[in-house]
């Protein structure tokens, strides 16, 4: 039934350490309040995400362009319990801010999280992440994406089907 909600906007969610970093993909990323900055995160039972996440109660949502895919897909199909991510990939991982969680140097933002809820709402944990510290690259200006430059990632259903965020800015 959920996939009823497509396209959705997709995104790399960091948990571990600069030693260990492990990047998971994710779609299912919702902003929940401006005051204070919250966003959450739905994570799967199964995820080795979900393990690192509990441990250190804090993650990285970082923001691919359609450059990224590739890492994007590996980052969605492998499991950290069983492979290192990280020497699968081309991403450069770099130490956040305010959490121990690392970012992407080639992501277009990097949004700090720390948990302070989360909520069981099935096969998902829904983690509720205040946001500590953002950093952002070219692709923002003045916290606005800019898309007549920059291909932002989005899923176009289940399963390998991509689009961008590229095309016309339309005003209501
Ligand atoms: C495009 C895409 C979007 C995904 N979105 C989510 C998501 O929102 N939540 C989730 O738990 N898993 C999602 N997944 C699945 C995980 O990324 C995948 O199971 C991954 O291998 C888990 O890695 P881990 O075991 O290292 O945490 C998605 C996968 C893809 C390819």
């Amino acid at each position: 039934m959920l996939e009823y909600l497509y396209p959705l906007r997709t995104y790399l969610i960091v948990a571990g350490n600069i030693e260990r970093p492990n990047p998971m993909t994710a779609d299912w990323v919702v902003p929940l309040s401006f005051k204070p900055s919250m966003l959450g995160v739905a994570i799967g039972h199964t995820r080795y995400t979900k393990k690192l996440i509990d441990e250190q109660k804090d993650f990285v949502v970082a923001v691919p362009t359609i450059e990224l895919l590739k890492d994007v897909w590996v980052a969605g199909t492998v499991s950290g319990a069983k492979e290192n991510k990280k020497e699968l990939m081309s991403l450069t991982f770099i130490p956040s801010k305010k959490v121990k969680a690392p970012s992407i140097k080639e992501c277009a933002a990097n949004i700090e999280c720390r948990v302070v809820n989360q909520v069981e709402t099935g096969d998902h944990t829904l983690y509720v992440g205040e946001i500590l510290s953002v950093t952002e690259g070219d692709a923002f200006v003045d916290g606005k994406a800019d898309i007549e430059n920059y291909r932002f990632l989005m899923h176009a259903s289940f399963g390998a089907r991509f689009t961008t965020t590229a095309g016309d800015i339309i005003k209501p």
